[in-house]
C-alpha cells in the first residue's frame, strides 16, 4: 500500500496515523473513566500516569498528523448528498478540535492541580500555570470532562456514518479507510460488468475538466 494518498484511497501514513489515535483515544478514555474512583494507593498513581503518557502521545500524533495532511491529499470526496458532505466536514472539523482539547485541558488540570508530569517517565514535561492554580483547576477539569463526552458524541455520529456508508450505500468511504480491506467496485458487478471493474472514482479526470479537478478537497 503506498505511504500517501491517492485520489481514490488514504495512503499507509493517513491510515495509520488514524487508527493508532482511534485506539489511543478511545483507550484513554476508557482508563479515565475507570481511574477516578480507584481508593488511593500506588497502583492509581501508576495508572493515572499511564493515562497521562497516553495523552500526551495523543498531543504528539496530532501535530505529526496535521503536518502530514499537509504534506498529503486528501482522497476525492466519495459522491454524497451536499448536506451529508457538510455534516461529515463539521464533524472531522470537531474531532481535531477535541484531540487538541482533551490532552491540553488534562495538562493544564494537571498542572493547576501542582503535580509534574512525565511522558512515560521518560521525559519531563513543564508546568502550564507555574504552580497550583484552584480557580483554573476547576476549568480545566470541566473542559476535560465535558470536552469527553463531547468527543462521544462525536464519535458516534463519526463511527455510525462510516458504517451506515458501508452497509446501506455500499461505498468505498469505510474501506479506503481500513487497513486491510479491498476496495470494492461502485456498480454491482452482476449489473454490469465491465464499467464495474472500473473503480469507484476514476484515477484521472475526464478529458473535459481540467487537471487540477482531481486536486479539489484540499488538505483540512
Ligand atoms: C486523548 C486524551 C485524553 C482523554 C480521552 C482523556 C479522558 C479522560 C476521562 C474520560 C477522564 C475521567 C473524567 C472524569 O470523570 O472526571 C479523565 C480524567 C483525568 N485526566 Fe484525562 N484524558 C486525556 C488526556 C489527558 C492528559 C494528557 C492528562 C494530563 C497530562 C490527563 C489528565 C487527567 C487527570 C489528572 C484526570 C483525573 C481527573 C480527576 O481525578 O477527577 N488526561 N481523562
Ligand atoms: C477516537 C476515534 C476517532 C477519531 C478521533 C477519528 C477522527 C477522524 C478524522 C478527524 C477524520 C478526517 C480525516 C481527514 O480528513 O483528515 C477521520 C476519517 C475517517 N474515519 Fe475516523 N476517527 C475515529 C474513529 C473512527 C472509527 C471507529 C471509524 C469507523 C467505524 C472511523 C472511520 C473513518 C473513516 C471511514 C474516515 C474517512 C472519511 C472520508 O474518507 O471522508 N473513524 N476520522
Amino acid at each position: 500500500m503506498p505511504l500517501m494518498s491517492d485520489p481514490n484511497r488514504w495512503g499507509l501514513g493517513a491510515r495509520t496515523l488514524h487508527w493508532t489515535m482511534a485506539v489511543l483515544i478511545i483507550g484513554a478514555g476508557i482508563v479515565g473513566l475507570y481511574m477516578s474512583d480507584l481508593p488511593n494507593s500506588p497502583q492509581k498513581i501508576r495508572i493515572y500516569a499511564l493515562h497521562k503518557s497516553v495523552g500526551l502521545t495523543v498531543l504528539a500524533l496530532l501535530l505529526l498528523r496535521v503536518t502530514w495532511s499537509l504534506a498529503d491529499r486528501r482522497p476525492v470526496e466519495v459522491p454524497m448528498p451536499p448536506w451529508q458532505a457538510m455534516a461529515a466536514r463539521t464533524v472531522h472539523l470537531l474531532l481535531y478540535a477535541l484531540m487538541l482539547l482533551l490532552p491540553l485541558s488534562g495538562w493544564l488540570y494537571n498542572s493547576a492541580s501542582g503535580y509534574p508530569l512525565q511522558w512515560f517517565g521518560l521525559v519531563n514535561l513543564p508546568s502550564l500555570t507555574g504552580g497550583p492554580d484552584p480557580a483554573l483547576k476547576g476549568v480545566a477539569h470541566e473542559l476535560h470532562e465535558y470536552g469527553f463526552w463531547l468527543l462521544v458524541l462525536a464519535l458516534v455520529a463519526h463511527a455510525g456514518a462510516a458504517l451506515k456508508h458501508h452497509i446501506v450505500d455500499r461505498d468505498d468511504t469505510l474501506v479506503r479507510m481500513l487497513p486491510l480491506l479491498r476496495r470494492r467496485a461502485a456498480v454491482p458487478t452482476s449489473a454490469v460488468p465491465a464499467v464495474a471493474a472500473e473503480p469507484a472514482i476514476p484515477t484521472a479526470p475526464p478529458a473535459a475538466a481540467p487537471a487540477e479537478s482531481v486536486k479539489e478537497n484540499p488538505n483540512p
